[in-house]
């Protein structure tokens, strides 16, 4: 399906663009709207026909399921089985924000949603707009993240244009994602919390609240889950965040790292190739001769910064990013970038003289 895409910007008219994209949802269409991690692709999640569009327009495996967006937890009554106690006490953490929390769902969210599985991931997001849209539409929303599959995600409306321009009917303009990341996944329906993907939402902040969480094995080992195997959040098996540039990520000791990072810069400099530094304020000096795109000075400013860094990046034509990862990044920063380069870190030692 062809659209003539149009943008309606919040800040100019937030009641027409709340009223616009309700409308859509109910229509069972489809349509961009902003959260406070990046922007979503939204349809009835109720719907399995609307459901479907968000599939075609995204280009997304359909074996990858959506999360489902909710204003109020009185709407999680008509969707999910049962909310067990550490799943309440998540939610009264944590929602409305960057927290999506699996549950069992129940027959009225329709099977392509939930990819086949018996459960669904569910998150109240924080956004106003978001959550506006989702009450006037009056429907559970699923959405994933409004890109085109295996692109970073978008967290500027136009980022989202540029990846679904004639692919969607509408776009809500809500500004720029202050998270910048996707949302946290965590799997309750076990005896411990797992952490199925990292976000702005950390394991320490939810061991406060409800004592041990697991992070998933594919998170600490950072590796890609073959293309046959039964993956506990199925995301995971896909190669994601991509943007054109070849991504190569340094690891290890800081006077290691930055010296391997300027070597290879010079390389593929000397091969007539453009390329990039991206790495943390506090390291922006060692880099001085080099290009370089500075995100921030710690875990929040650099999730906030990273894929607009990416997406830039093939804007500027850049063909390698050499990406410069630190603890200070956080875990949410490090497993998109791992990802981003397709689970492969060239890990840097301290040099020993013996
Ligand atoms: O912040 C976000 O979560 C954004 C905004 C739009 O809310 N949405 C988003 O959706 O990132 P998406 O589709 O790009 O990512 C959904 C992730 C995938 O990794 C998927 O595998 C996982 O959630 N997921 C969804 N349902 C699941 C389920 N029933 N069990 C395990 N993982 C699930
Ligand atoms: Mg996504």
């Amino acid at each position: 399906m062809e659209y003539a895409t149009k943008t309606i910007f919040a800040a100019r008219d937030k009641k027409g663009a709340i009223e616009a994209a309700a409308q859509e949802i109910k229509n069972g269409g489809i349509v961009v709207f902003p959260t406070e991690t990046v922007y979503g692709l939204g349809a009835d999640a109720k719907n399995s026909a609307a459901v479907d569009k968000i599939f075609i327009a995204k280009g997304r495996p359909q074996d990858n399921p959506l999360i489902v967006h909710i204003a109020d937890v009185s709407q999680l009554d008509e969707i999910v089985k049962n909310v067990n106690e550490k799943a309440q006490k998540l939610m009264d953490a944590f929602w409305p924000g960057p927290l999506s929390i699996i549950f069992e769902k129940m027959d009225c969210i329709p099977n392509n949603v939930s990819a086949g599985l018996k459960t669904i991931a569910v998150r109240m997001p924080k956004n106003e707009i978001a959550r506006e849209i989702i009450r006037k539409s009056g429907r559970p929303i699923a959405a994933p993240s409004a890109n085109t599959s295996g692109k970073p995600s978008p967290t500027q409306a136009k980022h989202a244009y540029e990846d679904l321009c004639g692919r969607v009917p509408l776009i809500i303009d809500g500004g720029i994602c202050e998270v910048g990341v996707e949302s946290t996944v965590v799997d309750v329906t076990g005896e411990v919390p797992v952490i199925l993907r990292p976000g702005d939402i950390t394991i320490e902040m939810m061991e406060k609240v409800v004592g041990a969480v697991r992070l998933h094995s594919s998170i600490t080992s950072g590796q890609l889950l073959k293309k046959d195997a039964q993956p506990s959040a199925p995301g995971m098996k896909y190669k994601h965040y991509s943007p054109n540039a070849q991504v190569i990520v340094f690891d290890g000791d800081k006077i290691e790292v930055e010296k391997s990072i300027k070597c290879m810069y010079d390389l593929y400099r000397a091969k007539g190739k453009s390329a990039e530094v991206v790495c943390l304020e506090e390291c922006a000096a060692q880099y001085a001769q080099c290009n370089v795109a500075v995100i921030g000075k710690n875990a929040k400013q650099a999730a906030a910064a990273l894929f607009t860094t990416l997406r830039d990046a093939d804007e500027l034509k850049i063909d390698i990013i050499l990406f410069h990862m630190q603890e200070k990044m956080g875990l949410a920063v490090k497993n998109r970038i791992i990802k981003a380069a397709g689970n492969q870190v060239i890990t840097v030692k301290e040099e020993k003289i013996d």
